[in-house]
This record gives C-alpha cells, sequence and structure tokens, in this order.
C-alpha cells in the first residue's frame, strides 16, 4: 500500500499536469476533504464548477453532483472518483411517476431538489439546494408548487410559504433516521448545545432544532455564533471541518451512525486513479442537458 504522503504528492502533481481543480462535498471523508481546493455544500460546489477555469473537475461527492457540473460547464472533463457513488434519495423519482403528477397539477411548478438525475432536472422549472429551498420557492409566481424528491425539505419548505406544496415520498435513508428521541437524549447529555439540523432530518427532529441550515450553512453559524458547543444533525462527515476551523468549540453528532456509504466510498486512492486514468467521465446527453442546465440557471439566478 503507498503511503499517504506519496499519494498526495502524485495527487498534486497529477493535478497540475492535467489543471484540474478537485471539489469536494461536506461529508466526504477528512482526508478526501483535506486535499480538495474546494469544499463545500451543493449550491457552493455548483457555484465552484460554473467559476473554475479548470480543464479538469474531480468531483469528490455522489453522482448528482458531478452531473450537475457537466450540466453547467459541458466544456469541462469532470470525473466521479467512484462511480457507484450515488445517492439514494435521487432514485426516488423517475420521468414517468413525475409526469402523471404533473398531469394532476397542471397549473403548479415542479422543483426539484439537486438530490435529483439530469432526466429529472430536465423536467423542472427550476432546481433547489438545501440552502435556497425556501428563497428558490418565494421567487414563484406560481401559487401550487410539486417538489421532489425529499418529503422532508418540502415539508419545511412549507413552513416558510402561503403557497401549497405537493411534496413527494423521497427522502434520505441517512437523515431519516434520526428521531425525535435521539434529540432529547442529546440535549440532556449537552444542556448548553444548541441543536443544528439539516432539512433533510424528520420534521420531528427539526421542530426541535435550534437552528436549520444546509452543510455550510451549518459551519457559517457555528464559526459566527457564540455558543461554545453544538449538537450535529447531518451526516458526521461535517464534523471534520466544524472541530477543524473551530478548536475552541465543541461539537457533538447526534448518532453516530448518520454516515452516507455512498459519500464515503471515495478515497485518496480513487481520487489518485482518477486522475492517472481520468475515470469516470460523467456525461449528460445534450438534449437532457440543456433542459436541465435551464433548471439550474434559474436557481442560480435566485438570490440566496
Ligand atoms: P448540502 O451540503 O447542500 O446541505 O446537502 C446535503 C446533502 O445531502 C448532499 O447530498
Ligand atoms: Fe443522498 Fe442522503 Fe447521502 Fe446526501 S446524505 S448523498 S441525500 S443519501
Amino acid at each position: 500500500m503507498q503511503d499517504m504522503k506519496d499519494i498526495i504528492d502524485r495527487i498534486n502533481s497529477l493535478k497540475a499536469e492535467h489543471n484540474a481543480v478537485i471539489l469536494a462535498h461536506n461529508y466526504q471523508r477528512p482526508e478526501v476533504q483535506d486535499i480538495a481546493d474546494f469544499t463545500g455544500d451543493s449550491l457552493g460546489l455548483s457555484q465552484q464548477a460554473v467559476e473554475t477555469d479548470a480543464d479538469v473537475i474531480v468531483f469528490c461527492g455522489v453522482d448528482f453532483m458531478a452531473e450537475s457540473a457537466a450540466i453547467l460547464s459541458p466544456e469541462k472533463t469532470v470525473l466521479l472518483p467512484e462511480k457507484d457513488a450515488g445517492c439514494p434519495m435521487a432514485e426516488m423519482v423517475d420521468v414517468i411517476s413525475l409526469d402523471d403528477v404533473k398531469q394532476e397539477y397542471p397549473d403548479a411548478a415542479v422543483v426539484c431538489y439537486v438530490n435529483s438525475s439530469a432526466e429529472i432536472k430536465a423536467q423542472c422549472d427550476i432546481c433547489c439546494t438545501s440552502a435556497n429551498a425556501i428563497d428558490v420557492v418565494r421567487s414563484l409566481e406560481e401559487d401550487e408548487i410539486i417538489f421532489v424528491p425529499d418529503k422532508n425539505l418540502g415539508t419545511y419548505v412549507s413552513h416558510f410559504t402561503n403557497k401549497k406544496i405537493i411534496t413527494w415520498e423521497g427522502f434520505c435513508p441517512t437523515h431519516h433516521q434520526m428521531r425525535a428521541d435521539d434529540v432529547i437524549k442529546a440535549k440532556e447529555e449537552h444542556p448548553d448545545a444548541l441543536f443544528l439540523a439539516h432539512p433533510e432530518c424528520r420534521t420531528e427532529v427539526l421542530d426541535l432544532a435550534d437552528e436549520v441550515l444546509s452543510t455550510t450553512g451549518i459551519l457559517n453559524y457555528a464559526k459566527s455564533s457564540d455558543a461554545k458547543e453544538f449538537i450535529i444533525g447531518t451526516e458526521n462527515g461535517l464534523l471534520h471541518r466544524l472541530s477543524k476551523e473551530n478548536p475552541d468549540k465543541k461539537f457533538y453528532y447526534l448518532s453516530e451512525f448518520t454516515i452516507c456509504p455512498n459519500m464515503k466510498i471515495t478515497t485518496l486512492e480513487s481520487v489518485l486513479n482518477a486522475l492517472e486514468n481520468m475515470e469516470y467521465v460523467i456525461t449528460v446527453p445534450e438534449e437532457t442537458r440543456l433542459k436541465a442546465k435551464e433548471a439550474l440557471d434559474r436557481m442560480l439566478a435566485v438570490k440566496r
């Protein structure tokens, strides 16, 4: 097995050779986050994919994120280091079922969470992420919104608007397993801690949160808050940056089991393999790409 320093040196030299940039989601393994040029939430990563002048984007995340980068920047080579890094929630909505619901509500706008396939994005009016979902819904003229695929996020958004939100039965298995009892127990163990939760959590969990935020929202909040202790209701990979960027503060995960297996399959070895062999290239058929891009561009134009 290669020594970690050798792997990192090799990654850095191949990065320079290919004019590549490494983007990593906040849930990635600590060592992968540490070699990335930019680590962020889904919205921040999409913005970086547009703004970078690199020729190659190595996307350390899951497939829909790399797909979004390929949709937004077709002139760049987008690599997903692990081809099986998918998102189970994204697979919970399909084009035919969505079309049935669109026919049932012909006047509704369709908002899709970025955790969805390019085909689904192509069928939607606008995308959103956990960071801008409320602003996106408020930006629309329509009074009825079909919101796919995350039921928890859709329900959360519905509390901030008078619009009728038609939710889908999708969920993130990682976030959905956290329960109100876990929060009550954690608050008993850490009575001075604030509870920061991601909107993919169940309503019963979000009802107990001090703040509901995207992953980068949690990072920003923890940094600027006067509080010294936080219970974190999202995938546990976020604790790496939280602890690193706030050495004087304490962070507790809500449950040791809040791990997304798909986010953890990318390793330093797979990043190295991606750069050595230029794999796995993510592309989207042009017709789908153009339609999906409209929904992503419309989202990126909404003020945060
Ligand atoms: P954000 O980082 O955008 O909050 O997304 C969370 C997530 O589940 C990505 O898969
Ligand atoms: Fe999908 Fe949930 Fe994993 Fe995010 S944390 S990639 S929503 S399964």
